[in-house]
């Protein structure tokens, strides 16, 4: 029915890899029995709580929500760029989207930049494993604060990955203070009985989406009061639930057809944002794993068909009224707090962001006329990265993602992301916020991310060698247990012995 399809490009001379894996669905992954769900609209109420319901919690307008999963490098952001950079929302301003962030491979000073752009900065657990360990899941956290200066209380969302995750993976988000959830599959249509297509919704009265797939889930469970879950809503061709589409559609054969066919996928895309328009308008996901469409990744080299079908696909939707491409962090705001259509611009989480630095000011804040000059290059051979908070003396791993800094010898540490200032506003090497109004005040959350749900902060100058006045605290692996290998993950694990296999584009196991 639905290929599963796969990319792997290794790059030994550059020593980058790049995540690459199609979270995949072969069928409904749910039903009304499976899941029992039962909810009382009258007591689960907005901002807090919301029952899982295919209707709109506010006016009628339509969402295409855009996410990238996996390492942030030039390449993907490039890949991503070719869709969104050129586009404006009906209020002018360039789109936003969900970049679900992988440790391995990321090159951190992109991730600060996007960021600071307005884009949303997520979890997609450290080296990339499914039905992930908390340590797996924190350790993103502790690493993209540390070196990407992202602060803690803006990393509110999570994917798992290859899509997999349990109760478990939910209780632990719930523990570590998300706010969000998004690796459920909506795999029945709209316009089916019993479809599955809920708008985001609370796990006040447990999960209602993937009850045929994850255990213990449903059926009430799990109770994680506030914890929203955000489905992913799968397009269909003609097979309908028979085969839902979820992950980088273009990458699948649609059905009748013998070999990707980039008509056909424009074809059953549009049917499936119509069938959405049309009815409740949830939200149309395009889940994309950038690298599959990276022009720059050498040795990648996606056909321009799929990238003018995107693009053509967009530009369509884009003249359906009132359609906004958004991140889900933005999806999530409005439908915390829905407002009309006509409404929308008082949205602040749709408004457009741009920090008020003046480009004279040279800092390293994530703003690439400000920073430029500035960065460090933390040189490791497996995967050298660039970050405006100082290299560690160590790559970053499970058990330790914020080792302590390497201060070149009479130099000076820099500073890392402090709770009261935001990213754009601090200057790392001087380890002062130049924000002195009250337009640009910050403050920044402590989460339960620390061993034992120790509380931590971000703030000094980083690692257990160097734990200053702040509430940084030397990171403690949970179990102590080593890194082991899960399996199949890592085929690809010695990457510089691995010939120059490149590129290759694989799309097999038809189930
Ligand atoms: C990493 O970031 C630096 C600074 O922006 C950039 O010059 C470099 O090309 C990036 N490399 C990759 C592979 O992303
Ligand atoms: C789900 O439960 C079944 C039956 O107990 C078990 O065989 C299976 O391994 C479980 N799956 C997962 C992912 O834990
Ligand atoms: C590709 O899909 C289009 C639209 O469904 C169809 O008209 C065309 O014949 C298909 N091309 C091939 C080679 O199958
Ligand atoms: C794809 O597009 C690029 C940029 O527009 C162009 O340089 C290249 O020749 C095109 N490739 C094909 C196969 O048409
Ligand atoms: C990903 O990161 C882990 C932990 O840092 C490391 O052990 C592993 O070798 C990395 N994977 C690859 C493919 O380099
Ligand atoms: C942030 O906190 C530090 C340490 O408590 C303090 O010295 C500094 O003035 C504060 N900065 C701002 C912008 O509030
Ligand atoms: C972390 O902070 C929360 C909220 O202040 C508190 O309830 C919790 O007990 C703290 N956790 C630990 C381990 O100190
Ligand atoms: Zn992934």
């Amino acid at each position: 029915m639905l290929p599963r399809a796969l990319l792997l490009s290794l790059l030994p001379s550059l020593a980058l890899f790049a995540w690459a894996q199609d979270g995949s669905v072969t069928g409904a992954t749910s039903s009304a029995a499976a899941a029992g769900y039962s909810c009382d609209p009258t007591k689960c109420k907005l901002p807090t709580c919301n029952c899982a319901s295919t209707s709109p919690p506010g006016g009628l307008n339509g969402f295409v929500v855009f996410t990238a999963d996996d390492a942030v490098q030039s390449y993907t952001i490039d890949a991503v760029n070719q869709f969104l950079a050129h586009r404006q929302n009906p209020n002018g301003c360039v789109p936003r989207m969900t970049y679900y962030t992988s440790l391995n491979y990321t090159n951190y000073t992109l991730v600060t930049d996007w960021f600071v752009a307005g884009n949303e900065i997520a979890d997609h657990t450290m080296t990339h494993v499914g039905t992930p360990p908390a340590d797996e899941i924190n350790g993103n956290l502790i690493a993209l604060n540390a070196l990407a200066g992202i602060p803690l209380k803006s990393i509110i969302g999570f994917r798992a990955p290859f899509l997999e995750y349990s109760v478990d993976t939910l209780k632990l988000l719930y523990a570590a203070g998300f706010t969000y959830e998004s690796s459920s599959a909506s795999a029945i249509p709209v316009t089916d009985p019993g479809t599955d297509a809920f708008w985001p919704y609370t796990l006040d009265n447990g999960m209602a989406n993937d009850c045929l797939e994850v255990n213990n889930s449903c059926k009430g469970q799990p109770v994680l009061p506030g914890f929203w879950e955000f489905p992913m809503y799968a397009f269909f061709d003609s097979a309908g639930a028979a085969g839902p589409h979820l992950m980088d559609p273009w990458l699948d054969i649609a059905a009748g057809n013998t070999a990707i066919n980039d008509s056909a996928t424009l074809e059953y895309m549009k049917n499936t944002f119509t069938a959405h328009y049309n009815g409740n308008r949830q939200p149309i996901g395009l889940y994309t794993h950038p690298v599959h469409l990276s022009t720059t990744y050498p040795g990648v080299n996606p056909s321009n068909s799929t990238i003018n079908m995107i693009n053509e696909f967009l530009d369509w939707a884009q003249e359906q009224q009132d359609v906004w491409i958004v991140s889900n962090e933005q999806i999530l705001a409005w439908v915390q707090n829905p407002v009309p259509v006509s409404q929308l611009d008082t949205v602040t989480a749709l408004q457009c962001s741009t920090p008020q630095v003046p480009a004279t000011q040279k800092i390293c804040n994530g703003i690439p006329g400000n920073e430029n000059g500035l960065l460090e290059l933390c040189d490791f051979p497996d995967f050298p990265f660039f970050t405006c908070y100082g290299c560690p003396q160590v790559e970053p791993t499970v058990d330790e993602p914020n080792p302590p800094q390497n201060v070149p010898s009479g130099g000076q540490a820099r500073f890392r992301l402090p709770t009261n200032c935001s990213t754009p506003f601090w200057d790392p090497v001087a380890g002062n916020c130049i924000c002195s109004s009250s337009n640009c005040a910050f403050t920044d959350n402590a989460r339960p991310i620390g061993p034992n749900g120790a509380n931590l902060t971000g703030g000094g100058t980083g690692g257990s060698a160097a734990a200053s006045a702040s509430t940084t605290a030397a990171y403690v692996p949970f179990n102590g247990r080593g890194f082991a290998l899960p399996p199949g993950v890592w085929a690809a694990t010695g990457v510089a012995a691995v010939g120059a296999f490149v590129g290759m584009w694989g799309v097999w196991g038809f189930l």
